[in-house]
């Protein structure tokens, strides 16, 4: 880069305008604005053609070896989100490549998202829409769409950082008793939301909701497969919110099918967009989104700040706000 030259960002889709006006002010900004979201090769062309800056769509750029391996420039890869699955950290970090993420801008919005599919899950709220809209409804049916209830019910959450949190906030108001697994205990979680630390087996045999609220990581990849889904009760509805490979995809559509639990809300897919015809999709005892979970107008503009400053931030030599990889940021 030039003396004086503007960095080069690229913008992986058409991001909200309250982040781009900000980075606009100190880069120049090439913005995807497809529908769909930059294709590989773009992003690419970008990485080959100087970007110091990517602001990347999570989970669905992929910035890995191959892609730093054209990126003579590339400073800082700034994601539309919390979830980091999409870079390999390890790489950036040996390569002094800043990876940001913007934690506190979804957390409630996306533990909403996990209540709505869970209350659209128990009360069969697609099934009952798509009843009315069929014209098939006669008369007052006491036996029609009957559901599990929420109130009063144990919720398991799988993962207590902040979204789990949230999620388990809202599990009080239901008058819901409250379990957690994860890796360590967390107590002011528990103070706040009255949460039991459990084992991950005990939790899924307890449990008549289990949400899954953990990042993507090794550890957590394919967590949930037949074993774990025949611990749950049959009667239990599975939620997820977290990412697709948190689940074995194919395992989950088999117990569906078998009845080993009764139901599933799922906003996120191994691979997205899922297949209509994937095995899990054709289970009608399961609520899906299309990964759905920060989708508001409000938080999509948060996020959008909040990764551009992380941009700037970074090419400017400020150390970014939200830095999933430290060890690159030497004060
Ligand atoms: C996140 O923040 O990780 C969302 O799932 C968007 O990828």
């Amino acid at each position: 880069m030039a003396t004086g030259a503007r960095p080069k960002v690229f913008c992986s889709w058409g991001f909200p305008e309250a982040g781009l006006a900000i980075l606009r002010e100190h880069a120049d900004v090439q913005v995807w604005d497809g529908p769909d979201g930059a294709p590989r090769d773009v992003l690419l062309d970008a990485l080959r053609n100087g970007a110091a800056g990517v602001l990347a769509l999570p989970p669905t750029d992929r910035l890995n070896v191959e892609a730093m391996d054209l990126a003579p420039d590339l400073k800082v890869i700034s994601g539309f989100g919390v979830g980091f699955d999409y870079v390999d950290v390890p790489e950036a970090t040996r390569r002094g490549i800043a990876v940001c993420n913007t934690p506190g801008t979804l957390t409630e919005t996306t533990a909403d998202q996990a209540w709505a599919l869970m209350l659209g899950a128990a009360r069969h709220v697609p099934e009952g829409d798509r009843y009315v809209r069929s014209g098939e409804w006669r008369k007052y049916e006491p036996a029609l769409l009957l559901g599990t209830d929420i109130h009063g019910a144990t919720l398991g959450v799988v993962g207590m950082g902040a979204i789990g949190t949230a999620v388990a906030r809202r599990a009080r108001g239901f008058g819901m008793r409250i379990l957690y697994a994860g890796r360590s205990r967390r107590p002011e979680a528990e103070a706040e939301t009255g949460a039991v630390h459990v084992p991950l087996d005990d939790l899924l045999r307890q449990s008549d909701f289990v949400s899954l609220n953990c990042a993507l990581t090794a550890e957590t990849r394919g967590l949930i497969g037949t074993r774990e889904l025949e611990l749950m009760k049959p009667t239990a509805i599975l939620v997820n919110t977290a990412r697709g490979g948190v689940v074995k995809q194919a395992e989950l559509a088999a117990a569906l099918r078998a009845g080993t639990i009764a139901s599933a809300a799922i906003d996120v897919f191994e691979v997205e967009p899922v297949a209509h015809d994937d095995a899990l999709v054709a289970c009608k005892n399961a609520v899906f989104a299309p990964h759905l979970g920060s989708a508001t107008f409000a938080t999509r503009a948060r996020m959008s700040r909040v990764a551009c400053e992380n941009i700037v931030a970074a090419l400017e030599g400020r150390r970014p706000p939200f830095l999933v990889n430290p060890a690159v940021w030497q004060d």
